[in-house]
């Protein structure tokens, strides 16, 4: 049952804190980029010695802001607007608008990464203040966006870009508006694509919108990859089989894992920025993310399962309505990953590796309690929330399995910055690391094996 314990050969990077400070390469800024879906981009545009500035409210979640700012510059604002008579945005005196950092800056970025913008209205006021001064805008989208557009029309059965299609406002009002209505964020996500090409026609900077499917990855805000990880831990000892959602037996779930949209964005931007073949392949394009296996529900269990070592997975199928299902998050799927293959030249992780690191992380912070007391201590309280009845006694097996595991583990030959830079991004083929890897250690590609 337990894991293999972790061997310092699992090191890939040097610690953030020990890289030297000064910068070169390009000027990027990042909306949001400290939390779950971005900080591992962040920290990559940083390992990658580029000039990076990053905006956001200043809420730290797994110490990532403080470990970010040692290498970058912070700009604490607030994105949201507020909202006026009739619920009116009001760009002009909130928002960004009140960003003095970014509204007095000059500075021309090479690039913006845009994790941040909730809504069209969030999208607008960012280009605004920015226009004249980006050399392209990364915007982080969602698969989300499929959910609102029309049905494909041909006959390949994953997503292609191409489908996030819905007619004008002009052209068919009522159709518009009832796929609008049939998923709030993939609506939001796809009017910012929209508005971004509206503005990028009209003469305006070139984007490339990155779209992500069900994201893994470490440090979520959320639990939802954590929870999964315990339940399947404790799920045989508890008789606590996990929960199938009957309707969705069949639906392959497409699956981002964080550090790949690092690998993405940046390969976006320097194809866009010509430092790669070629820029007319990318501005103005969308491309899909996602590990190439898109697994069920079931297969989605069993794949958590084999790092853990837990032989098999019991499941029992359970109706919509009462059913603890944490993936996916959207049905809609799965998506063709063959043009950022093709164009980015993205080699996306390889699923049964990615929850591999996924399931090593959290099990090291449940066994090593020196860090993060206070993100255990929220897991606690919100599985207990969604487990109901269950709650408790999840817990309480839970908390017993690793104080268990903390007698004989042997997660302490690591210090704590290794934690950190255990599963980041694999070298990029496209772009070895420089001389910064020690003689002494093992090269990056022998240590994958490791994992
Ligand atoms: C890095 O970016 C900041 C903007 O956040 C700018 O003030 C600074 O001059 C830049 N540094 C270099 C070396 O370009
Ligand atoms: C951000 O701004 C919104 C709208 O003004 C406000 O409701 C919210 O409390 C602010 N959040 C923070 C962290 O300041
Ligand atoms: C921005 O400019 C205003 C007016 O010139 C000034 O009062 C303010 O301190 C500046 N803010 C920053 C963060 O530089
Ligand atoms: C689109 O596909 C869905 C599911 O396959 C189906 O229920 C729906 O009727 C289709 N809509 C149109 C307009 O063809
Ligand atoms: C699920 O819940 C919705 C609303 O709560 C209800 O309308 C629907 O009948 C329920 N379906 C089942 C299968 O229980």
């Amino acid at each position: 049952m337990l894991l293999a314990p972790l061997r310092p050969a699992l090191l890939l990077l040097a610690p953030l804190a020990s890289l030297p400070r000064e910068a070169f390469g390009w000027s990027v800024l990042v909306l949001g980029g400290t939390g779950f879906r971005g900080h591992l981009t962040t920290e990559r545009l940083i390992r990658e010695r580029h000039n990076v500035t990053f905006l956001s409210r200043g809420n730290s979640y797994w110490n990532l802001l403080k470990d970010l700012k040692v290498h970058a510059t912070h700009w604490t604002c607030n994105r949201t607007l507020d909202l006026g008579y009739g619920g009116v945005e009001l760009p002009e005196s909130s928002g960004l608008a009140n960003c003095d950092a970014l509204t007095n800056s000059t500075v021309q970025f090479d690039a913006v990464v845009d994790f941040s913008s909730k809504k069209v209205g969030e999208l607008k006021q960012a280009v605004n203040l920015l226009r004249g001064r980006v050399g392209v805008y990364i915007f982080i989208s969602s698969h989300a966006v499929y959910d609102v557009s029309k049905n494909a029309t041909h006959s390949e059965p994953l997503l292609l870009e191409s489908d996030a299609k819905r007619p004008g406002r002009e052209v068919s009002p009522l159709e518009r508006f009832e796929l609008k209505a049939k998923n709030v964020h993939g609506d939001a996500a796809l009017e910012c694509e929209e508005e971004l090409m509206k503005q990028y026609n009209s003469g305006g900077f070139p984007f490339v919108a990155l779209r992500l499917a069900n994201v893994v990855g470490p440090k979520e805000n959320t639990v939802r990859f954590w929870l999964l990880h315990l339940w399947v831990r404790a799920h045989i000892p508890l008789t606590m089989p996990m929960q199938l959602d009957e309707t969705l037996l069949e639906t392959p779930i497409s699956v981002t894992y964080t550090p790949d949209i690092a690998q993405a964005v940046v390969r976006a931007i320097s194809r866009s920025r010509g430092e790669t073949c070629c820029p007319e392949h990318v501005n103005g394009e969308a491309f899909n993310l996602a590990c190439e296996e898109a697994p069920t529900q079931r297969m989605l269990y069993n794949r958590v399962a084999e790092p853990m070592r837990v032989p098999y997975v019991e499941t029992q199928e359970v109706s919509r309505n009462s059913s603890v299902v944490l993936y996916p998050e959207i049905v809609r799927g799965p998506v063709s990953i063959a043009k950022a293959l093709d164009v980015l030249r993205w080699s996306p992780t390889d699923l049964s590796k990615a929850l591999r690191s996924v399931a090593m992380f959290y099990d090291r912070i449940m066994v090593d309690e020196k860090k993060y007391r206070y993100e255990r201590g929220v897991m606690y309280e919100k599985t207990k929330k969604m487990l109901g009845k269950d709650g408790p006694r999840f817990c309480e097996w839970i908390r017993a399995h690793y104080a268990e595991r903390r007698k004989f583990d042997l997660y302490d030959e690591l210090d704590d910055e290794d934690q950190d830079d255990m599963l980041l991004v694999r070298p990029d083929p496209e772009k070895r690391p420089p001389k910064r890897r020690k003689a002494h250690r093992k090269s990056p590609d022998q240590k994958r094996t490791d994992l």
